[in-house]
């Protein structure tokens, strides 16, 4: 395979959110496979950081979605698109519906006009379960009416049509790939509208009780990042008549309630305390399980890494942080 390193030879993969923890995570991977890595974030929620020791391997541009010029010229001589760039957060999407809508919805409409008129080969969408909403059939298959809650979740619902949309009018392989609450080193554990599992490792980690918002007895079907970053590899590799057009859920296939998930990290963490209880989230599914059938039958995906050994992964790289910090 010494062939893949003729620079003529390598693939052009556009990352979007590149300095996020998944578009980080999936820079890494496409470097490791000895490609080229070109980026761009605006850094709202993205990190620098998450860059580090990448960043001068990587094009790295700074750019807004809603900058169309800006996109136009990153999509310029690039084979794969892989879409991550959002504001990921349905709590800040109730609160802020536009803004969800500007960089959710509109960011994307915007990649995918340049993505089209570039020739790109193929666009790998960061699309997401929360589609599916508060339907009680469990598990979730992609067959189902999706039924979405929030403003973020619509939006992510309409980038999907908006996939399947440019590849049934122009032609543009587009494939959208539903991903179940993705965890993982490099994520966020900052803000407000942080993912669960960022925040309350990060907590259980400096002794600080964390708050499980409502009775605890939500579930979701927790899945560590190198699973979604393989599943992004594979939409791109595998024959376009599997996946153009098409929608896949990318999990792990098992779900875990709050309390259960409380009492694991307990165990991982050494947390020696309780959990705190506080009113429901609004906008926030019950329950959330995968079906994975069509993602393994048509992308070939199933699942590496499971939740217990993704929150070890986890916690030790949040580990190693708290040591750089102190040293
Ligand atoms: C949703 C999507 C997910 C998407 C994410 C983007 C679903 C099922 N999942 O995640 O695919 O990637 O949006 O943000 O729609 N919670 C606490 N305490 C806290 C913080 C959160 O108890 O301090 C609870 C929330 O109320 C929720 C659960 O933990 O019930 C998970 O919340 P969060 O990590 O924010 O993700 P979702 O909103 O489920």
């Amino acid at each position: 395979m010494l062939i893949r390193y003729d620079e003529t030879l390598m693939a052009t993969y556009l990352i979007t959110g590149v300095a996020g923890f998944i578009g980080s995570a999936l820079a890494r991977a496409v470097l490791a496979q000895g490609d080229q890595v070109r980026g761009i974030d605006n850094l709202s929620t993205g990190r620098r950081e998450n860059l580090v020791e990448i960043l001068a391997r990587i094009d790295f541009q700074e750019a807004d979605m809603l900058d169309l010029p800006a996109l136009y010229d990153a999509c310029r001589g690039v084979d794969y698109v892989l879409h991550q760039a959002a504001i990921p957060s349905v709590p800040k999407s109730v609160l802020d519906p536009l803004a969800s809508n500007r960089a959710n919805l509109d960011g994307t409409v915007n990649l995918l006009m340049a993505a089209r008129d570039a020739k790109v080969k193929r666009v790998v969408y960061a699309a997401s379960s929360s589609a599916y909403g508060d339907t009680p059939t469990l598990p979730k298959h992609e067959d189902m009416a999706p039924n979405p809650i929030s403003p973020y979740a619509v939006a992510k619902l309409a980038s999907e049509h908006y996939m399947i949309s440019f590849y049934r009018c122009y032609g543009l392989q587009t494939v959208c790939l539903r991903y179940f609450n993705i965890f993982g080193p490099r994520q966020d554990p900052g803000s407000p509208y942080s993912g669960v599992l960022a925040k309350f490792i990060t907590q259980m980690l400096k002794g600080e009780q964390p708050t499980i918002l409502g009775d605890g007895k939500q579930s979701r079907d927790f899945t560590y990042v190198d699973n979604a970053v393989e599943a992004n590899l594979l939409a791109c590799r595998v024959p376009a008549m599997e996946v153009a057009g098409r929608v896949f859920n990318v999990a792990t296939g098992r779900r875990f309630d709050l309390n259960e998930t409380f009492q694991i990290l307990k165990k991982l963490t050494g947390y020696p305390g309780k959990v705190n209880y506080g009113p429901e989230r609004a906008g926030d599914v019950k329950h959330s399980l995968a079906d994975l059938s069509r993602a393994t039958r048509h992308l070939g995906y199933t699942p590496k890494v499971d939740f217990e050994e993704g929150l070890r992964r986890t916690i030790d790289w949040y580990r190693s942080q708290e040591r750089v910090a102190r040293a």
